[in-house]
């Protein structure tokens, strides 16, 4: 097929650089965009005069024809076609004749890429934002299942405070709602229109560039037709919201491989998500959560393409630009999949083993702070307290014992205001109720928030 490009040209592109330039294996992602943009171009220039209503109406057509050809299996862009816009523009011209040559009045391809690029990632993000949701669904039904399971809290990855169950995972609940929120402003950004940009610099034909906004749902315009065609701002900021994502999927899938260790035993795999070993037969690992933790690098990696790529670009289009392309599908691909992946895992692959959390609280000394915290409500001053309760707990290790092992005698030994209450106020299930501070893992505040999250996520 013969190129598009003007009679300036004399020969042929060396067949091996017009692979190297083509971008169509991987641009024809947006071809549903590309003709939408086309439909809304070619309608605009109808409504303005600048083509017959006739003209307009039979390149509208042939692009529905195009579209609906596609969407049945019966055309599927291909390379030698540059892009995916020549591609159409091609087969419009092939379709319709003579007036299929009329659709570029007026418009480069400079502004239709990044209109068919903001267009395909506004939807890509809508459906993003609804498969978190669904994991925070998930998360919020295991969290009321667990309001009373108790879990060792850490910090230091060294056993620290008991929790609810319900409490640590609604600390995902919040990290996965300011992703939401960071991707909607990211989508407030992402839905200006570049279109009638042109090349870099407007046009002279008569063009609409608010009637092909309003049409193709975009809520404003770019101000400047520079700025329009070499904006990336937008797929920096979603890659950059999309890696946030993946650290959080990745902390939760690190925890979950903890839990479901020999060492923890905190919960276990169900086959649905839990592959063998090819050698060892007593295996059974945590595939999926590593997966999702491998994969998060892949996510990082395309922020710092992109960001790279656009470092250092004159204005306006350059054609560095095509490279943009594949990090914003691998990072839309990559956060689909972990998103989907996640939500499967918790919802049939992981079971929380209650009786092991439950012998994990009993048999620490995670109740310390709070045998300090008892003298402190006898007037003892937090510091001597804490000075105390070390020397009991020192006391403790030499005898192989628990804080809560310990007879009256001795806690009165290490100070007098011990009465035998002390027993009741350091078992696990009080020490997590008693922390009842705003935002606190007490039972009544983990409730509240539950209370929360039940109205915003399930109205
Ligand atoms: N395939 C190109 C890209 O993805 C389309 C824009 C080409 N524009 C140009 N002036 N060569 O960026």
């Amino acid at each position: 097929m013969s190129k598009v490009w003007s009679n300036r040209f004399e020969t042929g592109l060396d067949p091996f650089i017009e692979r190297f330039n083509s971008s169509i294996n991987f641009d024809k992602k947006l071809i549903v965009e590309d003709i939408d943009c086309s439909i809304a171009h070619a309608t605009m220039l109808g409504s303005t005069n600048v083509l017959t209503k006739k003209e307009s109406d039979q390149i509208v057509d042939g692009l529905k024809q195009i579209k609906n050809e596609f969407k049945e299996g019966k055309f599927a862009p291909a390379f030698p076609s540059e892009d995916i816009h020549y591609c159409i523009e091609e087969k419009l011209i092939n379709l319709i004749g003579e007036v299929g040559k009329k659709l570029h009045t007026g418009r480069s391809r400079n502004d239709q890429v990044a209109t068919d690029l903001r267009l395909w990632l506004r939807k890509r993000i809508d459906n993003i934002d609804s498969l978190i949701l669904n994991l925070q669904k998930s998360i919020y039904f295991i969290a009321t299942q667990n309001l009373y399971t108790l879990i060792p809290g850490y910090t230091h990855l060294q056993r620290a405070q008991p929790l609810s169950l319900a409490h640590h995972l609604l600390a995902y609940l919040e990290m996965f709602d300011r992703d939401r929120n960071r991707l909607s402003e990211v989508r407030d950004r992402v839905n200006i229109s570049p279109l009638g940009a042109a090349a870099l610099a407007g046009t002279k034909i008569k063009i609409d560039r608010y009637m092909t906004a309003k049409e193709l749902g975009f809520k404003d315009i770019y101000k400047n037709s520079l700025d329009a065609v070499s904006d990336r701002d937008f797929a920096v900021e979603f890659i950059s919201a999309s890696a946030l994502i993946m650290s959080h999927l990745s902390r939760l899938s690190e925890e979950i491989i903890l839990w479901v260790t020999d060492e923890f035993s905190f919960a276990k795999l169900t086959d649905k998500c839990a592959t063998g070993s090819s050698l060892m037969p007593q295996k059974k690992n945590p595939d999926v959560p590593e997966l999702i933790r491998g994969k998060t690098g892949r996510v990082y990696g395309n922020l710092h393409s992109l960001l790279t790529t656009i470092k250092a670009l004159p204005l306006a289009y350059n054609k560095d630009f095509q490279e943009d392309k594949e990090p914003i599908f691998d990072t839309v691909q990559t956060i689909s999949d972990c998103l989907k992946a996640m939500d499967i895992l918790l919802n049939d692959g992981l079971e929380f083993q209650k009786d092991n959390l439950m012998n994990s609280v009993n048999n620490d000394f995670s109740n310390a702070t709070d045998v300090a915290d008892y003298l402190v409500a006898k007037d003892v001053p937090f510091r001597e307290a804490y000075q105390i309760v070390g020397g009991l707990v020192k006391f403790c290790l030499t005898k192989e014992l628990l804080l809560k092992d310990l007879t009256l005698d001795t806690f009165k030994k290490f100070h007098n205001e011990f009465e035998k209450d002390i027993f009741e106020k350091i078992s696990p299930r009080n020490v997590v109720h008693s922390r009842n501070s705003i935002g606190g893992t007490g039972f009544d505040q983990v409730k509240y928030q539950l209370s929360i999250w039940q109205k915003k996520l399930l109205n």
